[in-house]
This record gives structure tokens, C-alpha cells and sequence, in this order.
């Protein structure tokens, strides 16, 4: 017997598998995660230099299952208490994102729970209302590998974007440099930790991309190639990298600063805060620069810790609970699907 509790009683479980990262979660109505469990795939895919969307398939599949058994036992709860299933269908690897939904489906119909099929990027979107309760509206700079946005939130099911990259994502940027002065991927973080111990012995002047333009646009692949040209010159020096990493580093800050200026002139609402989300928002030096930015325009300043910032199944939880709430569930036969912008999301509902 299922009980359909009152919505603040009310537990969802969550499944993520749209890119690299495997995760499974229990949220329930009072903005509490009863237990998540994320697997990153980065030792399947690392000799690659990149995610396989194949191996990625094939891994989800195979961690599922054993995820869902574990994620209720740490909850300690069981199947009689959970309301229902939430599984991503889109933006991502169209082979996990198969696999999370047919094993999601196939698990509702088993225990004959409801199925709500999420966007991803909304899970992001909404991510700042389950761990900080952030009021509408807000505005959401998304920074991952694969995407770079500033959006407004107005609401569930409610997304005008203000802005995105027209090339490479902030933290393509990031791993596009990082592979320039010869670091690992991901590079993000090992470009960082490059740039923590520059000993600011050299200058290098680089390219701030669409700087002051009257529109909240990004652009990066012009400070990648700028990059590439001062690492590929006869006179470059291994002794230059940590300066050039620094440089390359606090180039993509500003730039974000710059870019999410703009859409706060852009934008008539009045934001109740500017919401960083997305793996780049690990960066200590993007942190610092998007918080000044925050404090001039007198709104409020939201990161979600880093396990809520990256890919993870509570926001995918939480985006169905909100969605329930909202009385604005989409069909559940909805079909998996590569590429879902959030704008669609609003015309949708
Ligand atoms: O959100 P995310 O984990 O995955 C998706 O792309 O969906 O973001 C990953 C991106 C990578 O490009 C990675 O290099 C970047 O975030 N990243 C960082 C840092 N940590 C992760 N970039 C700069 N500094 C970091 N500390
Ligand atoms: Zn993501």
C-alpha cells in the first residue's frame, strides 16, 4: 500500500545518469536529502582524456542497481514509504540518459509509483531551493563542462535565459588550457592548484572576451587560443606556466563577472540573489569574483555545496518534488532526449 502523505511527508527518489556521474537519492518534502550516493566514472574514462559516452552507458547501467538497494538502506527506508520515481531525461549522453530512465520507468511500474521525468538543467535551476531555500526570483549562472548560462528563475517551470556561451563552456575553457600546459583532464582543478603557487614573476596580457558588450553572452574560445599562442611561442618557458595558469585563471573569472554584470542591467527584475552552480563553481578565484559582483548589486550570493554543484540525483529529486508541488508534472512517457534547453521548459508547462 502506497500512501500519497501530504507533499511535506512526501519521498522521491532521484536518478541521475546524463553524463559521467552516477547518482542515486532519497529527498523528501521538508528539503532534507535521506541519503545520496554519487559515483564518478573519472578512473573509466581518465586514459581517455575525456568522457566515453559508451563506456558511460555501460557503467550506469552496471552501478544502478546495487546505487537504489544501497541509497534506501542508508535511508533506512523502504519501498512502502517512497512516492514516487524521478529520473533524468535530458540534456546529455543519449545512452545514460536510456538507461537511467528505462531502469527508473521500469522500477515505478514494478512498485506501481508515479514516474517524472526532469530536464537536468532545472534540477540545476532549483538546486538553490533545497539546500538554502532561495525565494524567486534569482538569478542562476550555470558553469559546468558542457554548459555556461546566466538564467533567470522565475519560477518553477518558469526560465528566461539572459544569456549562454556562443563557443566553449567555462569549464571546457578550463580544461582546453589546462590540456595546453600539459595537465590531466579534468583540468579545472589541476589548472587551479597550477595557479595557487604562481610566483607572479610574468605578465600576460589576455583576451577578456565580449567585455562591456550590452547583452550577457559568454565567449571563451578566444582566451583559449590566446593561450595556445603564448604556450606554442619559441620563447616560452616551463618556468612561465604557473604565471600563465594564474593569468588564464583570473581572465575567466573576470570575464564571468563581467558577463553576469551585465545580465543583472539586462534583466528588469529585481533578483533576490545570483546562484553559482555547476563544477566551475569549485574555483576559488571564480567564488571571489562572482561574490563582488553579487555584493554591487546588492543581492544575496548562493553556491550550493560542491556535491549539490555538480552532477547529482537530490536536484533531480527536488526538481519533481517541485514540480509536484507546482501541480506541473510532465507526461511520463516523455522521451529521453539529447538536447532540451530550459527555455523549452517554459513553454512546456
Ligand atoms: O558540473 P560538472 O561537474 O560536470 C558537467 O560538466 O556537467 O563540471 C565539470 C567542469 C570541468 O570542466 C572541470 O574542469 C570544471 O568543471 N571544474 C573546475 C574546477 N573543478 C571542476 N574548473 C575550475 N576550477 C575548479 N576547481
Ligand atoms: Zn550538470
Amino acid at each position: 500500500m502506497h500512501h500519497i502523505n501530504n507533499s511535506a511527508r512526501m519521498l522521491l527518489l532521484g536518478i541521475e545518469t546524463s553524463c559521467d556521474e552516477t547518482s542515486v537519492a532519497l529527498v523528501d518534502g521538508e528539503r532534507q536529502i535521506r541519503a545520496q550516493l554519487t559515483r564518478s566514472q573519472l578512473t573509466e574514462h581518465v586514459r581517455f582524456g575525456g568522457v566515453v559516452p559508451e563506456i558511460a552507458a555501460r557503467a550506469h547501467l552496471q552501478y544502478l542497481p546495487r546505487m537504489v538497494a544501497e541509497c534506501l538502506r542508508e535511508a533506512k527506508a523502504d519501498w512502502t514509504y517512497i512516492n514516487g520515481i524521478a529520473a533524468t531525461v535530458g540534456p546529455g549522453l543519449m545512452g545514460g540518459l536510456l538507461v537511467g530512465a528505462v531502469y527508473g520507468r521500469g522500477l515505478a511500474f514494478a512498485r506501481s509509483l508515479p514516474f517524472y521525468p526532469i530536464n537536468h538543467l532545472e534540477g540545476h535551476a532549483l538546486t538553490a531551493r533545497l539546500t538554502d531555500d532561495a525565494k524567486f526570483p534569482y538569478l542562476l549562472l550555470l558553469i559546468s563542462g558542457g554548459h555556461t548560462a546566466a538564467i533567470s528563475v522565475r519560477g518553477v517551470g518558469d526560465y528566461h535565459t539572459l544569456g549562454e556561451t556562443r563557443d566553449d563552456a567555462a569549464g571546457e575553457c578550463f580544461d582546453k588550457c589546462a590540456k595546453l600546459l600539459g595537465l590531466g583532464w579534468p583540468g579545472g582543478p589541476a589548472l587551479e592548484q597550477l595557479a595557487a603557487a604562481a610566483p607572479g614573476k610574468y605578465r600576460f596580457d589576455l583576451p577578456h572576451p565580449m567585455r562591456g558588450a550590452r547583452h550577457a553572452d559568454f565567449s571563451f574560445s578566444g582566451l583559449k587560443t590566446a593561450v595556445r599562442q603564448i604556450v606554442r611561442a619559441p620563447d616560452f618557458t616551463d618556468d612561465q606556466k604557473l604565471d600563465l595558469a594564474a593569468a588564464a585563471q583570473t581572465a575567466i573569472a573576470e570575464t564571468l563577472s563581467d558577463r553576469v554584470s551585465q545580465a543583472f542591467k539586462l534583466s528588469p527584475k529585481i533578483f533576490t540573489a545570483l546562484v553559482v552552480a555547476g563544477g566551475v563553481a569549485a574555483n576559488q578565484t571564480v567564488r571571489a569574483a562572482l561574490m563582488k559582483t553579487a555584493e554591487q548589486n546588492c543581492v544575496g550570493f548562493i553556491t550550493p555545496p560542491l556535491a549539490l554543484c555538480t552532477d547529482n540525483a537530490a536536484m533531480i529529486a527536488w526538481a519533481a518534488m517541485e514540480r509536484v508541488h507546482a501541480n506541473l508534472i510532465l507526461p511520463p512517457d516523455l522521451h529521453s532526449r539529447p538536447r532540451w534547453p530550459l527555455s523549452a521548459m517554459t513553454q512546456a508547462s
